[in-house]
């Protein structure tokens, strides 16, 4: 069993979590992820490693409640425990060749917390880093003041423009080659429209784009093929050849497609779920 050591919620939707993993703790670098299961019953779920303490052999996650497993993963706090908690998996961000460099790391919605590592990691081998996050609204902010210290330059936009920067993260991103900043790198994370839209700004400028894909995953390991995708014209696993892959390569169109494909499922969990919390059956 892996303990729950703490839990904060950052905001209505969000929670942060931190688990004792000291195996995890010891091995994990930037881009990895792990799978869950809460206990026998439960789906096993990928989330991103959001951050680690070595010392005290903690893991942190953070996640969105947006289904069953998420939801029900919301009602434990510290002093409970999770039945697996497994990993690190997945290739870490290839990040060394930036030592120096300038990046823009995106990072849109839930992305922002996946980014978080990538940019502490690019910020501690001195590279240029300019965090650029998207929210939908000033009232979703959640992670800004952890993100400004592992940033050069902060951007955060909002849809509506609540915070005075109205736009979505591909405007700034725009903005800012526009004025003459040159990028050795754009890593984006966050929705899939979202890093589609970043590669086909970057596209044009030939700056190398790296996004981070989170299809659907089951077993993790390359045996079940359910987080395939074509890159480049070849079939990658997410969970074994990424998550991370040149958004240049990536078909995007045949990624959107397959994660809905298992729509009708998670409503049906989701459902269920609700019904459970009522005490209905
Ligand atoms: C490598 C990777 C890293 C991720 N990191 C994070 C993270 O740090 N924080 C976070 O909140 N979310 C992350 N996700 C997404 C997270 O796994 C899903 O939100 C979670 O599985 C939803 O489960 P659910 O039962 O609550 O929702 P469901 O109702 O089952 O699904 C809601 C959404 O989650 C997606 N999803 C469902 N099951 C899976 C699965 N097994 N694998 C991938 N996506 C799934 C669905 O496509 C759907 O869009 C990551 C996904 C991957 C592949
Ligand atoms: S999750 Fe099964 S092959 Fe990647």
């Amino acid at each position: 069993m892996f303990p729950i050591v703490e839990k904060t919620a950052l905001h209505e939707t969000v929670s942060r979590m931190t688990v004792q993993a000291p195996a995890i703790a010891r091995k994990a670098k930037p881009g990895q992820f792990i799978i869950l299961r809460i206990d026998e019953q439960g789906e096993r779920i990928p989330l991103t490693i959001a951050d680690t303490d070595k010392e005290a052999g903690t893991v942190t996650i953070i996640y969105q409640k947006v289904g069953a497993t998420t939801r029900r993963l919301d009602t434990l706090n510290a002093g409970d425990a999770l039945l697996d908690f497994v990993g690190p998996l997945g290739k870490p961000s290839d990040l060394e060749h930036l030592a120096g460099k300038r990046v823009a790391v995106i990072g849109g919605g839930l992305g922002l917390a996946i980014a978080y590592p990538q940019a502490k990691a690019l910020h501690a081998l001195g590279a240029v880093v300019d965090m650029i996050v998207g929210f939908r609204s000033t009232s979703l902010f959640f992670l800004v003041d952890e993100l400004a210290a592992v940033c050069t330059n902060l951007i955060v936009m909002t849809d509506d423009g609540s915070n005075g920067r109205k736009g979505f993260t591909t405007t700034a991103l725009q903005e800012q080659i526009d004025s003459g900043v040159k990028y050795d790198e754009v890593i984006a994370i966050g929705p899939m429209p979202m890093m589609r839209a970043v590669a086909e700004l970057t596209r044009p400028y030939g700056i190398k784009t790296i996004v981070s894909m989170n299809p659907i995953m089951i077993d993790g390991t390359g045996m079940c093929g359910g987080c395939r995708l074509t890159v480049g014209g070849e079939t990658k696993f997410a969970c074994v050849d990424g998550p991370e892959f040149d958004g240049h390569l990536v078909d995007f169109d045949e990624a959107i497609l397959r994660s809905r494909a298992y729509r009708a499922q998670e409503q049906m969990s989701m459902e269920a779920h609700a019904c459970n919390l009522l005490g209905g059956n």
